[in-house]
């Protein structure tokens, strides 16, 4: 087979290695984006996208926005004066609207790589050797001869020793995108981000969900506050029953049941699912890499070591996204991405790790960027905070749904904004103006000085920030 010569190979197309290869190619440089994919495509194609397209972000919101509206129309309309009888759920037709959604996607990674001529290589992509000062390597078993690499293999579901995934009782986050039906008892292992997301969209559905948390609080990594309000209005308002501090002691199947056994809980010892969604955490992929054989550094959880500005200890080699340190979410991969593109087309390529957005899609949605008050704590920093309910906003008022509120921590002494959270409707859009706030080192004192348009939910966000003054105007 013939040899292929690039500036750039991009090994992964999911959203950091796609980006990687788009802004090198942008930039003027030869790019190949190497995607083994393992979503099954209707004709058998590789799949670009990776988990977000296929298999996470994207599907999961097509399907937390329909269960959604099917939540609203259930319990909601009512207060409007809307009655809806006779509602019923369309499973089928549901799936097929998340697919088609994720098609036109992945298909549009397709187009955009035709526009900016990034090549996509089907296959493995592997080391080989460092040759004539460059990276000789394999796709497939095509030799393929790089300048640079970009490592953009992503992340796989983490599993549970001794339990078997097979997708259609016991599932990770693919399958659980997949029921046919809604289950009548949903069991989910993990009450993280995806437990959460995936047991509100069956539940809302109909189904009666337990989470099986191992660690004894609720959403450590949230602001507690934030926490305790996303406590309150997921166990007492729509009925999830999170259980904290369970010790998994094994999982057994007993036809189409699954029981799951606890070590310690004394009140119960055991509960039997019709389907058990595992979601507790994920692992970084390096496995066929070839990566060993040409030294490539990892750390202890097998992620990819990398400096400041994502190169590894090999010469020209770089990693992206969830393969390497730091969160695993889709848009930290695709700035990487960007990042790593125009430091290797010589610019001076730079992420902001202080200012990534963090969001659960659960309803009321959460959002932060910055730090925590238990973080500004812990760091001996003082601040003052302002917090605004979402009862007091005459948009939320008018849209009938006032769970949360904003709540902006400043630096006592400078103003900075030093974090900013927010439990609500909307709240992944909301959080998009903190995060230019703080991307642009604004003030609590900016931000309550900003004309913020009437009435919106954003004008939360400027109470808040009046608040850290205490001279908030409609609370
Ligand atoms: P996660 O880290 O958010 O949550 C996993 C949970 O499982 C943790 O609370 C952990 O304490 C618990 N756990 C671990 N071992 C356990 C055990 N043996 N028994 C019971 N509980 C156990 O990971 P998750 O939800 O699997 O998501 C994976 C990744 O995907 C995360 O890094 C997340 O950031 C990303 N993601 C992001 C989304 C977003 O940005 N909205 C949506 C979905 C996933």
């Amino acid at each position: 087979m013939s040899e292929a010569v690039f500036d750039v190979l991009v090994i992964g197309g999911g959203p950091a290695g796609y980006v990687a290869a788009i802004r090198a190619a942008q930039l003027g440089l030869s790019t190949a984006c190497a995607e083994v994919s393992a979503y099954a495509d209707p004709k058998g194609d590789v799949r670009l996208g990776g988990t977000c397209l296929n298999v996470g972000c994207i599907p999961s919101k097509a399907l937390l926005q329909s269960s959604e509206y099917f939540d609203m129309a259930s319990h909601a309309f009512v207060m409007h004066g809307i009655t809806a009888d006779g509602l019923r759920v369309d499973v089928k037709t549901m799936l097929r609207r998340k697919d088609n959604i994720v098609t036109q996607l992945t298909q549009g990674i397709k187009s955009l790589f035709r526009k900016y001529k990034v090549t996509l290589l089907p296959g493995l992509g592997r080391f080989v050797a460092r040759e004539d000062g460059g990276w000789h390597m394999l796709v497939g078993d095509q030799d393929v001869r790089a300048r640079h690499v970009v490592i953009a293999t992503g992340s796989s579901p983490r599993g549970l020793p001794g339990v078997e995934i097979d997708n259609v009782t016991i599932c990770d986050n693919t399958g659980a995108l997949a029921f046919d039906t809604v289950p009548k008892r949903l069991g989910v292992i993990g009450a993280g981000v995806i437990g959460l997301e995936l047991g509100s969209v069956w539940k809302r559905l109909g189904a009666q969900v337990t989470l099986l948390e191992v660690v004894p609080e609720f959403l450590p990594s949230c602001d507690q506050a934030v926490a305790k309000e996303a406590w309150k209005t997921f166990t007492q308002k729509q009925g999830l029953d999170i259980r904290l501090g369970l010790r998994i002691d094994g999982v057994s199947r007993d036809g189409d049941a699954v029981t799951v056994a606890f070590e310690d809980d004394e009140a119960k010892k055991s509960m039997t699912f019709d389907r058990l969604v595992v979601s507790v955490g994920r692992i970084p992929n390096t496995g066929g890499l070839g990566a060993s054989s040409v030294g490539l550094e990892l750390d202890a959880q097998g992620r990819v070591v990398v400096d400041d500005r994502c190169h590894t200890n090999l010469q020209d080699v770089w990693a992206v996204g969830d393969v390497v340190r730091g969160p695993m979410l889709a848009h930290k991969g695709m700035e990487e991405g960007v990042m790593v593109a125009e430091c290797i087309a010589g610019q001076a390529g730079h992420v902001n790790y202080h200012t990534i957005p963090f969001v659960i899609y659960t309803h009321p949605e959460i959002a932060w960027v910055g730090k925590t008050e238990a973080q500004l704590k812990e760091a001996g920093l003082s601040y003052r905070t302002g917090q605004i309910p979402f009862l007091a906003n005459g948009r939320a008022l008018g849209q009938g749904d006032t769970t949360g509120f904003v709540k902006v921590l400043a630096a006592a002494d400078s103003d900075a904004i030093l974090g900013v959270h927010v439990i609500g409707t909307n709240a992944s859009e909301l959080i998009g103006e903190a995060v230019l706030a703080m991307e642009f080192g604004a003030s609590a004192e900016d931000l309550a000085r900003t004309c913020h348009a009437h009435p919106t939910l954003s004008e939360a966000l400027h109470e808040a920030a009046l608040a850290v003054d205490k001279r908030s105007l409609h609370f």
